[in-house]
């Protein structure tokens, strides 16, 4: 950290609490600051260019710098600067990104509904099923499910969904009438010689028998992403999801797909639903939906959805529920320039093309000695990092062979994120071959250190963490965002 008093590094640690970061450490090693970005790449404030092969957080689809959606946000801000959509209000970019949406959506959806960040958003998903439960007189019938490692946000209601310890631990979560199934991670989960199709059998049968166990009539809502992100790039067994969804049909169980990550390409699909044969009730949207530009997320509702919420809105005289800053008329401008230059670019073709670089270039990564797993789908995927590939366990300490590798892989340039001990990647739509190549040899070349600095025994030098980089270099066993 720079030891000016008045340095940007001094400013951020004396006055900026931050997100998923060990305070005590931030103020030890301080932050690293980000300057600008160009395409792909992102710049510290001393000039050092780092590939942001995460997306910022799984977000910037467009990369950065790109002047078409600077242009959108500063038109819509000399016409319309700020309205809201309460009381029967409304504005022109709300309304076309309402029926662009909807008519995007792989599944016929009723409408859609707008909030500022995907906790919002999967929280008022929560708030829809209940008050739709007690429009159709099923007051009982309120339990969402959802899985370990899940990560759909931090709010009470979307923390609890997560089902990741550090989401939960000290914050007094998870809230009631939020229950837990198992991670279809099938190196990590599957029993000896069970195949994909078998394990998958294995995670439908126990979602099944937890709806038994608690009354299929209690149970509103299954919610899962189609490929969970912030739990580790886990990517589902084959026939996953089929299996899943003959389950929750059977009980009568409502499907919410968090596609906040995998929706808008990322999968090699316009929706991670389409990649996985998922045909939800409702989805919820944000990040690639403005390449994080501007914060904006949105939920789109089916029928069943819609129609028992209207009703309960005449009867009660409103829908009690809204954001001043929701359906924002600079970020739905901002929304339909990066949609329209998704589909002009064919960006989700570009993803299809670049998928089998991105995933063979993963792959390869099994056959080294700190390498366990690779997996990952489209354009994201993730390196899960071990000692021991038999026994599948990493250094002591969980986290600290993750925080060490992605020390190594900054300090070169590249930004990925470590999840525990998951190294995970999901680079802007728009890299280029050559820059995805630079990722993956950088990653061998911080792979190579580490285990250089393992067969040396300076395991304690490998935990510390990268200068400005107290996000991973924090030791922890699992991460959200
Ligand atoms: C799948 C998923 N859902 C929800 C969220 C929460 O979004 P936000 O951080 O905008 O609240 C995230 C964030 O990473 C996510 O990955």
């Amino acid at each position: 950290m720079s030891s000016q008093p008045n340095s940007p590094e001094a400013r951020d640690v004396a006055y900026h609490l931050h997100s998923y970061t060990n305070a005590r450490l931030h103020e030890a090693n301080g932050p690293l600051v980000i300057e600008r970005g160009e395409g792909v790449y992102v710049e510290d404030g001393e000039g050092k260019r780092y590939i942001e092969a995460m997306s910022g957080l799984w977000s910037v689809a467009l990369g950065w710098g790109e002047e078409r959606l600077v242009e959108a946000a500063a038109r819509q801000m000399r016409k319309l600067p700020y309205y809201h959509t309460f009381t029967h209000k409304s504005h022109g970019p709300v309304i076309e990104l309402a029926e662009k949406l909807v008519g995007m959506a792989p599944v016929p959806m009723s409408k859609a509904y707008f909030t500022n960040s995907g906790s919002e958003a999967n929280d008022t998903v929560i708030k829809m099923l209940w008050y739709r439960a007690n429009a159709l007189g099923q007051p009982q019938k309120k339990k969402i499910i959802s899985r370990v490692k899940g990560y759909h946000g931090v709010t009470l209601a979307s923390a609890s969904l997560t089902g990741l310890p550090n989401n939960h631990r000290s914050f007094d979560l998870p809230i009631e009438r939020v229950l837990h199934t198992m991670t279809p991670h099938h190196w990590r989960e599957g029993q000896p010689g069970e195949s994909e199709e078998d394990f998958a059998t294995r995670c439908a049968d126990e979602l099944d028998a937890l709806i038994e166990r608690e009354g299929a009539d209690t149970i509103a809502a299954f919610i899962g992403e189609p490929v969970m992100g912030a739990g580790g790039v886990i990517v589902p067994p084959a026939t996953y999801w089929e299996k899943i969804q003959a389950v929750l049909a059977r009980h009568d169980v409502l499907l919410v797909a968090d596609e906040v990550i995998t929706g808008f390409g990322r999968t090699g699909n316009m929706f991670g639903s389409q990649t996985f044969g998922i045909r939800p009730d409702i989805m919820t949207l944000s990040k690639q939906l403005t390449s994080s530009y501007i914060p904006m997320s949105a939920l789109l509702i089916n029928e069943r959805v819609y129609q028992p919420l209207a009703e309960e809105s005449g009867a009660i005289g409103t829908f009690g529920h809204g954001y001043t800053a929701a359906g924002h008329p600079v970020g739905a401008a901002v929304a339909l320039e990066n949609l329209a230059i998704i589909e002009e670019r064919d960006l989700v073709g570009r993803v299809r093309d670049l998928a089998p670089l991105m995933q063979s270039r993963l792959r390869r990564f099994a056959e080294h000695p700190l390498v366990g797993e690779a997996r990952g789908v489209g354009l994201m995927g993730a390196v899960e990092l071990v000692t021991d590939k038999t026994s599948k366990t990493a250094l002591e300490k969980p986290g600290a062979l993750g925080a060490a590798v992605f020390a190594e892989l900054q300090s070169r340039g590249v930004i990925g994120r470590a999840i525990g001990d998951a190294i995970a990647f999901c680079p802007p739509l728009i890299i280029s071959e050559a820059q995805l190549d630079t990722v993956f040899d950088t990653l061998a070349s911080a792979l190579d250190a580490v285990q250089k600095q393992l067969g040396d025994h300076a395991v304690s030098a490998v935990a510390s963490p990268a200068p400005g980089g107290a996000d991973a270099g924090e030791v922890r066993t699992d991460r959200g965002a």
